[in-house]
């Protein structure tokens, strides 16, 4: 059987490393070729958009694809979209692999908001020095914040023409630890982070260093997802595979 595992995320990487060893297998991943140097999963894999619902269709079935596992980032949501109706078209079976969010717990101080624009809103006159982790793409909502400080992480730096706060970049890629995270935050007197709920614990040091020091978070809510069967980590896929090539 033929499977497509839609990617971009550590749980696909992790996925596409798994299925390299299932017999009766052979397994594609997809990347949208945002990064300069993606990660490089094991196995085949494939770099850049398909060229919407009808390009993903034809791609299901010119590749004669069996099988479809949607492993993107939660807040990837258009492709998820994509994949569903695409799928169906083709009549492919298709499960989305979702990690769970995180929960607020005793101790945090959340701001939660629907979207990144909400989340920009949410710091007018209430934030100093902002750790901004959500990401290249996503910055130029705040560009407009000129009284606040922004300590921007993210993978890749920006490009010369795009609109970025004022402030510091620091390109780096996780999984973070809880003693770099708490560094961060007290070495550039950090009084609010934004950041998207990803979930995961690759980034979620951050999250709890926020906890103990008493930091708000403004934590964006993730977008809706397509209807269709979830698992929740790469333990669930691989079952759903398993009974996918036994039945
Ligand atoms: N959004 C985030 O915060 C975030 C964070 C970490 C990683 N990522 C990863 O980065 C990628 C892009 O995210 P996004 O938020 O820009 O996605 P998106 O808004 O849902 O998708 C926009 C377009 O990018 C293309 N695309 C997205 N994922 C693809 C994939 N795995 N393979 C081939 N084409 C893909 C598709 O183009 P066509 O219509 O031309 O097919 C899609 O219509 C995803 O793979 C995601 O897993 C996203």
């Amino acid at each position: 059987m033929r499977l497509l595992i839609l990617g971009g995320t550590g749980d696909a990487a992790e996925l596409a490393a798994r299925v390299v060893t299932i017999q009766g297998l052979e397994a594609i991943t997809s990347l949208a070729g945002r990064t300069r140097q993606p990660s490089v999963p094991l196995g085949d894999f494939r770099v850049g958009g398909f060229g919407g619902v009808a390009g993903l269709a034809s791609y299901l079935r010119v590749k004669q694809i069996d099988l479809l596992i949607d492993a993107t980032h939660p807040f990837a949501s258009q492709i998820s979209f994509n994949a569903a109706d695409a799928a169906t078209e083709v009549g492919v079976p298709r499960l989305m692999l979702i990690r769970p969010p995180w929960e607020k717990g005793n101790g945090d101080r959340w701001i939660e908001v629907d979207s990144v624009a909400a989340a920009a809103a949410s710091l007018h006159n209430q934030a100093q020095r902002v750790f901004l982790t959500v990401g290249r793409q996503e910055l130029a909502a705040f560009a407009h914040l000129e009284e606040i400080w922004f300590l921007m992480r993210m993978i890749d730096s920006p490009t010369d023409d795009a609109l970025v706060p004022a402030g510091k970049i620091l390109c780096d890629r996780g999984p973070f630890t809880l003693n770099n995270e708490r560094q961060i935050l007290i070495h550039h007197k950090i009084d609010t982070i934004v950041s998207k709920n990803s979930g995961g614990n690759a980034t979620k040091p951050k999250i709890i260093a926020a906890r103990e020091l008493g930091i708000k978070v403004v934590m964006v809510n993730r977008p809706a997802i397509p209807p269709g069967e979830q698992v929740n980590d790469v333990d669930g896929a691989v079952a759903w595979l398993f009974e996918k090539l036994h039945n």
